[in-house]
């Protein structure tokens, strides 16, 4: 292989850009030339393609966001629009691509393949940790000690008032940056899809504190099927009328910032694997981290294979949390 392009593809994610720094260099490493395609298929369509070397990602290790630009592109949900993506890697003599992003991203790599030949492997980038193929997704850590960071500040002044808190977190379909962060923060509950009815359990366990001005903390994932933070908020005040509540939603603040340490590494590793495997001749497949060894999952198990959560977490968040 003497060509690889390099993309990132829908919601971005701390620790990309370190991804992207470490797949550029170790194609460097292996004499194969990196190609950058800027705002993902979207850019793969209209040629936004070019050559980069080790200096076009030097000190992007630290920033939040992706040096390539990310989009979500209708058209390459057209065959017309993947034939001209395709078309666009061939003229490049593009042979094999490193496609960062969560499932809707695989999925795409998948159909290049299939109707084009191109070979992909994907590194989970996505905050939501709800890839299949990997402990951990690139994002999902810095993602939850931002959400850390905002509930210990809430909590200062929730105390201070004697103060009910709703906050939503997100996770569209997931509630692992609920489960993390609440479990970090102490949260006096949390509400995530996974787990249902958890609002009757709050409500049970409000009513059996013994002083009504103690100030609370619920973190809710935007997923959740009992309703989002505003909506369980109303619910509580119908409870609890006198209760003085508010609500924060912390949205894509959690999807910016400095990536930690363990996003960093976590990407380095990806992206560097990804190249790796491409040489040696894998593709359609991502890469992951599990217990701490490098393995490749099928696109189509990584696309359908939802990941469970940590129910053990689940259980001593339960036992701890109140
Ligand atoms: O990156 C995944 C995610 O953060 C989801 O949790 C969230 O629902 C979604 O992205 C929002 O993304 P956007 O605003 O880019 O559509």
């Amino acid at each position: 292989m003497k060509r690889i392009g390099i993309f990132t593809s829908g919601g971005d994610s701390p620790g990309m850009n370190a991804c992207i720094r470490a797949a550029v260099r170790t194609c460097l490493a292996y004499n194969i030339e990196p190609y950058g395609i800027r705002r993902g298929y979207e850019g793969m369509i209209e040629d936004d393609i070019q050559l980069l070397n080790a200096g076009s990602v030097s000190n992007i290790i630290q920033y939040g966001g992706t040096v390539l630009k990310t989009a979500r592109s209708a058209e390459f949900r057209t065959p017309e629009g993947r034939a001209k993506a395709a078309e666009n890697l061939k003229k490049h003599g593009i042979e094999g691509l490193v496609c960062i992003g969560g499932n809707g991203s695989y999925t795409g790599a998948l159909y290049l393949q299939k109707e084009h030949g191109i070979p992909s492997i994907g590194c989970p980038g996505t905050i939501d940790n709800d890839l299949a193929g990997t402990d951990y997704t690139i994002g999902f850590d810095t993602a939850v000690n931002t959400a850390m960071d905002a509930i210990d500040r809430i909590r200062d002044t929730a105390e201070s008032h004697g103060r009910v808190f709703f906050v939503e977190v997100m996770g569209r379909d997931s509630g692992y940056i609920g489960l993390y962060a609440g479990l970090a923060g102490g949260a006096e509950g949390i509400l995530i899809p996974e787990k249902g009815n958890q609002f009757d359990v709050l409500i049970k366990y409000y009513e059996q504190k013994s002083r009504k001005k103690e100030f609370s903390i619920y973190v809710v994932a935007e997923g959740d099927e009992e309703g989002k933070a505003l909506e369980l908020s109303r619910r509580f005040l119908q409870h609890y009328p006198q209760s003085d509540t508010r609500v924060v939603v912390l949205g894509h603040i959690q999807r910016g910032g400095k990536p930690t340490a363990s996003d960093r590494i976590l990407a380095s590793r990806l992206g560097a694997h990804a190249v790796k495997g491409l040489t040696e001749g894998k593709n359609n497949c991502a890469v992951g981290v599990i217990r701490d060894e490098i393995v490749y999952t099928s696109f189509e198990e990584a696309i359908k294979g939802k990941k469970e959560l940590n129910d053990n977490l689940w259980v001593l968040n339960e036992m701890i949390c109140r």
